[in-house]
């Protein structure tokens, strides 16, 4: 009989090496789980209108892009760098009401360890 894990907690299952390569973003548990150079875990609910990150994608700088308007996030700190893009973008202070409120609240990040051929996400 398999038991069903909470949402918010993370599989006690190893996540294969190969299933992050470089500049691809998966969702691990309560973590979206990319590889910008180094592997990193950050929580996957965007700040915006929390669409799931771990759809999202990795850009030239490394940062985090979320999959439904743009906003962008440094994997390291949590921080949102660049506001949502699009509609959004022409909402006067919306961006930077967004970047500072992840100063308060940045993205929860998670450890990523590297055991043999496996990632493991806490
Ligand atoms: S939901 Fe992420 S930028 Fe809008």
């Amino acid at each position: 009989m398999s038991q069903s894990l909470p949402a918010d907690s993370v599989p006690k299952d190893s996540v294969p090496e190969d299933s992050v390569p470089k500049g691809s973003v998966t969702g691990v548990g309560k973590y979206a789980v990319g590889n910008n150079g180094d592997y990193f875990a950050v929580g996957r609910k965007c700040r915006h209108l929390r669409a799931d990150l771990a759809g999202g994608s990795i850009d030239p700088d490394g940062c985090l892009v979320c999959p439904w308007h743009g906003a962008k996030y440094d994997v390291v700190t949590g921080r949102m760098v660049r506001g949502p893009q699009g509609i959004f973008a022409r909402i006067p202070g919306l961006g930077a009401t967004f970047k500072a409120l992840t100063r308060v609240l940045p993205l929860q990040r998670g450890t990523v360890e590297k055991r043999g051929a496996d990632l493991h996400i806490e």
